[in-house]
């Protein structure tokens, strides 16, 4: 059962950080990918759907999700949508509120704001973790930095 709708703090961030780093060291590859998302998803209410995209020439493909339902887009091109937006400019995005962006490719009505981070491996992008909330303005910059961390953890899981 989720925990009772919050923005991350400081210590949870550290927390669960280590929390992750130790379900890691006992995946490999997709099953930690696997294991990513579904931590990712089961421990924050405000992350209401968890995906990983892995770059595929010039693509995007959706690898691993936790969330209720499953999304239509499981291929998305590098460029198109907030997600292809990331992958292109290497950056993480942060959308408070999905109505107002003109790059974002709906996936579920009941999504307010996203949060899309890139996943490098040797200075490539490999893929990156998408994360949608039904909490307008959801992401903060600690969010961001958590992700960020968590993607660096998750990445030598994506090239094998
Ligand atoms: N909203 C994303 C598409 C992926 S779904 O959120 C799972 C986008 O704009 O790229």
């Amino acid at each position: 059962m989720k925990a009772a709708p919050q923005r991350l703090n400081r210590e949870q961030a550290r927390e669960f950080l280590a929390e992750i780093e130790s379900t890691l060291e006992s995946h490999r590859g997709r099953d930690a990918r696997e294991a990513a998302v579904r931590a990712l998803n089961s421990r924050f209410s405000t992350y209401s759907w968890v995906g990983i995209y892995l770059v595929q020439g010039q693509d995007l493909l959706l690898d691993a999700w936790s969330g209720p339902i499953a999304t239509e887009h499981v291929r998305i091109p590098i460029g198109k949508g907030v997600c292809g937006f990331a992958a292109k400019a290497g950056r993480t995005e942060i959308v408070s509120d999905v109505s107002k962006d003109p790059r974002y490719l709906q996936c579920f009505p009941s999504t307010k704001a996203e949060i899309v981070v890139p996943i490098l491996y040797e200075n490539k992008i490999v893929g990156e973790i998408d994360i949608d909330s039904e909490e307008l303005g959801a992401f903060s910059s600690l969010d961001r930095e958590f992700l960020e961390a968590v993607a660096a953890k998750v990445s030598r899981h994506c090239v094998e």
